[in-house]
């Protein structure tokens, strides 16, 4: 899909039977209540308290306030017809401190949302871990500690038996790239640490954690799918020019095959050892780790995905902090890719300066089912942040939302059409909610929230959506 075909008005693009429509969420971005039913503190709550970290000094504190308003939104989502709904567990809400005692009340919390959900016919895709790790782990050195891994496969145990009976898709970890190299690398996301090093060494642990929490919940799942969401990132070389497909190359190793190998191929790619020799010498991967990684395997693949990236081999001044509103740290999240440029792409743009680009998605697509034929795909987050405002009638009209959502539903479709087993499509995001280092300032949702008086509105982007989900097809 280099050159995106426009159909004709009037066409359906209709979806398999059994394909999953649903919308996605986090904890931290919409729950509120941080200090409610023994919740403890997660990093995202010290970093956002610390000065200049997050626009406009915003933090998670109230959010949607879904922890009480959860019955309503669970509401709208039936009213959406959405078959399952993607959201995220608060780890610091069942185990406080990040070792030992497991706090009930926060298990019951996600035990009601779930009764909720199925009682609504809507199954539930549960993340493990979506960005708030507990402080108290944080404090002794976070995701570049090695027991990390272990008390998070503890911490999923706990979840697992209570809701184990009840969960379509057992998700670990949501974008595991993020938390490794924009917390411990550029250091724009919590914990906000600067150190290159800690970020390669963060990403082996978080594969770590992967591995030990999926064997370690099995027998308590039965047979649900067990996934991960990455966000692949599309990456796109300027030119043919051998240096630029070496630049590309090196991205792709830092930012896709870093997780990939060793979660699907049961290795570490050699080229991300070699660029990043001067470094690491990834003692940190023990003996064994790369079986355990891979010792229950995924069923699902969940790809969270935006816009594609475009890179050179760096002429002149180096830029590689310039990525796509998550670069300007004062580290970097590419180590080993020292000499690449990442490149502005042709708009239009997104709120986030994103550029619009659903030919990345497909291309994305089939890129992975080629490399690891027979796993199904799930796309776990797709979305876009538009300057929403209401109406004098009372409405959101988000048209451009509603267009990038059906550029990138055709760019699925035909994925589907070329042969990509793709199983579902879940949307970000339910609800506006806290955009991590832009606060509330960035609105994603399908649904309006105003954050005085928590009203929540049905953009025209929802109804949109509601209408495909009925039809289960995208009528053009
Ligand atoms: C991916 C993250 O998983 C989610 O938390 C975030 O809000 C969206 N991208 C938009 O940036």
């Amino acid at each position: 899909m280099s050159t995106p075909s426009t159909p004709a008005a009037g066409t359906r693009l209709e979806f398999p039977q059994g394909f999953l429509w649903g919308t996605a969420t986090a904890s931290y971005q919409i729950e509120g209540a941080v200090d409610e039913d023994g919740r403890g503190p997660s990093i995202w709550d010290t970093f956002s308290r610390t000065p200049g970290k997050v626009l406009g000094g915003d933090n998670g504190d109230v959010a949607d306030d879904h922890y009480h308003r959860y019955p309503e939104d669970v509401a709208i989502l039936a009213d959406l017809g959405v078959g399952a709904y993607r959201f995220s567990v608060a780890w610091p809400r069942i185990v406080p401190t990040g070792s030992g005692a497991v706090e009930r009340r926060g298990l019951d919390f996600y035990s009601r949302l779930v009764d909720e959900l199925l009682g609504k016919g809507i199954q539930p895709i549960a993340t493990l871990y979506h960005w708030d790790l507990p402080q108290g782990l944080e404090d002794a050195d976070g995701w570049g500690n090695r027991a990390t891994a272990y008390r998070f496969a503890e911490y999923a145990v706990e979840v697992a038996k209570v809701l184990g009976d009840r969960v379509h898709t057992w998700t670990t970890l949501n974008e595991p790239w993020c938390s490794a190299f924009l917390g411990y690398g550029s250091g724009v996301h919590a914990p906000g640490r600067t150190e290159e090093e800690t970020s390669l060494r963060a990403a082996h642990h978080l594969n770590l954690a992967h591995g030990l929490a999926l064997t370690a919940i099995k027998p308590y799942i039965g047979d649900a799918e067990r996934s991960v969401t990455l966000n692949l990132h599309h990456v796109r070389a300027a030119t043919e020019d051998p240096a630029d497909t070496d630049a590309a190359r090196r991205v792709d190793a830092v930012a896709n095959r870093v997780f990939l190998g060793p979660m699907l191929a049961g290795e570490y790619p050699a080229d991300l050892y070699a660029d990043t020799e001067a470094i690491t010498d990834w003692g940190f991967v023990q003996d064994g780790d790369l079986g355990l990684i891979r010792e229950t395997p995924v069923t699902t693949l969940g790809i969270n995905y935006y816009n594609p990236t475009l890179v050179r081999a760096a002429q002149g001044e180096r830029a590689a902090d310039a990525f796509d509103g998550h670069g300007n740290g004062t580290g970097t999240p590419w180590p080993g890719c020292s000499g690449v440029e990442f490149l502005q792409q042709p708009g239009p743009y997104t709120a986030m300066g994103w550029p619009v680009d659903e030919s990345g998605l497909y291309d994305l697509l089939q890129r992975v089912s080629k490399d690891y034929p027979g796993l199904p795909l799930m796309i776990t987050e797709n979305g876009s942040a538009w300057e929403d405002e209401v109406s004098a009638d009372g409405e959101v009209h988000d048209p451009q939302r509603v267009d990038y959502l059906q550029r990138h539903l055709r760019a699925a479709h035909e994925a589907l059409s070329d042969g990509v087993d793709l199983r579902g499509y879940m949307l970000w995001s339910l609800l506006d909610n806290f955009e991590w280092a832009y606060g509330y300032s960035k609105r994603f949702g399908i649904v309006h929230v105003d954050y005085d008086t928590q009203r929540r509105i049905l953009k025209d982007s929802g109804r949109a959506y509601r209408q495909v989900i009925a039809d289960n097809a995208l009528v053009l």
